[in-house]
């Protein structure tokens, strides 16, 4: 079957946090919003008809999660991932950065030095220094147009005492696949200081250009016995809103653990709906999946080919995965206010600030890319438009 991918449906007055709040969040109404890490793709028919199937009982009293649930996660994960796991260390969270906040909860304790690397998706920070904990950075380095992990400097940091490291894989701002090579060397000084990893992999299924996603506790015993993995179908099939995430930790000491904060937190509870569309999601959404990184990729090469022809100074990060463009305006020679000023004002794009990503996200704009392919190009032609006049 064949999706579309094309066709703009109007989100305006559905609570889209994307289109409903951007005149609060960009004091103005008149941006194309390319901001929010959601897709501007319906929801599959197949995920909507397993919702619809469910509503005909009206009944959404308190319900837990079937076998069904931990089976098509399995299934999924060794379909797409090729990491084999036994059902027993799949759990849940409604939503990933509620397990990184609960993870620092149960597993750190205040005063705890945690460890990040920016540019990284924010609430990273607030899920360390809103519990006490003491936020560390091991900033990552561009060599040439690639980011890595500056692993000498990580390592000073484990020797100085660390807790727990916060991996993003693959990357958001940078759109990092971390590979086998880059993981193993992280993996082995995480073995040597005996430093937990909370893995957000919510972004493993989205791997572009013919890169492959490694999830991290994959690469061993030894380092899955240290590791808490977070992953989730909300990026992949555009179900952010049902809070419906995944938390795996084959180490049963972790897993007990995990489940205790979750308890202590009575969050552990189901979504009705989310569990339907998760299920339904791993078990018949290779297809659609397969097709959205297809489109995902087209829409990523036009909108470089046609802004590096435009504007050759602009510096877009390689996509290898993430719907979302990293984008370097310091060609601008602009300070970060009037930056942001001229992306809202002059451009007309609601975007998302680099500096919000911590150190190394200054003179930087995110970009979402999930879109029809229509209004990425509007967006691109409104930047290169503005970067013409200014
Ligand atoms: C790396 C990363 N983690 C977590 C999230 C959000 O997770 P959730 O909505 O499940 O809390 C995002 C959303 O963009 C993300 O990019």
């Amino acid at each position: 079957m064949r999706y579309d991918f094309d066709t703009l449906i109007d989100r305006k007055g559905t609570n889209s946090v994307k289109y409903d709040l951007s005149g609060k969040f960009f004091g103005t109404k008149d941006v194309l919003p390319m901001w929010v890490a959601d897709m501007d793709f319906p929801v599959a028919g197949f995920i909507l008809e397993a919702i619809e199937e469910r509503l005909k009982h009206p009944f959404l009293g308190y319900t837990f999660r079937s076998a069904g649930f931990s089976e098509s996660v399995a299934s999924w994960l060794e379909r797409r991932h090729k990491w084999s796991i036994s059902t027993h260390a799949i759990g849940f969270s409604p939503g990933i950065v509620p397990a990184l906040n609960m993870a620092v909860m149960e597993f750190t304790d205040p005063g705890d030095r945690v460890v990040v690397q920016p540019p990284v998706y924010f609430p990273f920070f607030s899920a360390i220094s809103n519990h006490g904990r003491e936020l560390v950075y091991n900033q990552l380095v561009r060599k040439n147009e690639r980011y890595e992990m500056d692993l000498d400097h990580l390592e000073g940091l484990f020797r100085e005492g660390v807790k727990l490291f916060f991996l993003c894989n693959p990357h958001n701002p940078v759109g990092r696949a971390w590979s086998k090579k880059e993981l193993e060397q992280l993996a082995a000084l995480c073995l040597k200081y005996q430093v937990l990893v909370i893995s957000d992999e919510i972004h493993s299924d989205l791997l572009l250009f013919g890169n492959r996603h490694i999830p991290f506790a994959s690469l061993g015993e030894d380092i899955a016995d240290l590791t808490l993995t977070c992953m989730a179908p909300s990026k992949t099939f555009n179900l952010a809103g049902l809070y419906t995430s995944v938390v795996i930790a084959t180490n049963p000491g972790i897993k007990k653990r995990y489940e205790k904060i979750l308890d202590v937190v009575h969050v552990g509870g189901d979504n009705i709906l989310g569990q339907v569309a998760l299920e339904a999601a791993y078990t018949d959404g290779d297809e659609w999946l397969d097709q959205l990184l297809a489109y995902l990729e087209k829409n990523y090469k036009n909108f470089c080919s046609f802004l590096n022809d435009a504007v050759p100074e602009l510096l877009i990060s390689p996509l290898e995965s993430t719907y979302l463009a990293w984008l370097d305006f310091s060609f601008l020679q602009l300070d970060d206010e009037t930056l942001r000023n001229f992306i809202i004002h002059k451009a007309g794009l609601g975007l998302n600030d680099g500096p919000m990503f911590g150190p190394g996200g200054a003179q930087h704009q995110r970009l979402n890319i999930a879109c029809p392919e229509k209004i990425l190009m509007e967006g691109a032609g409104r930047l290169v438009e503005a970067i013409r006049k200014a």
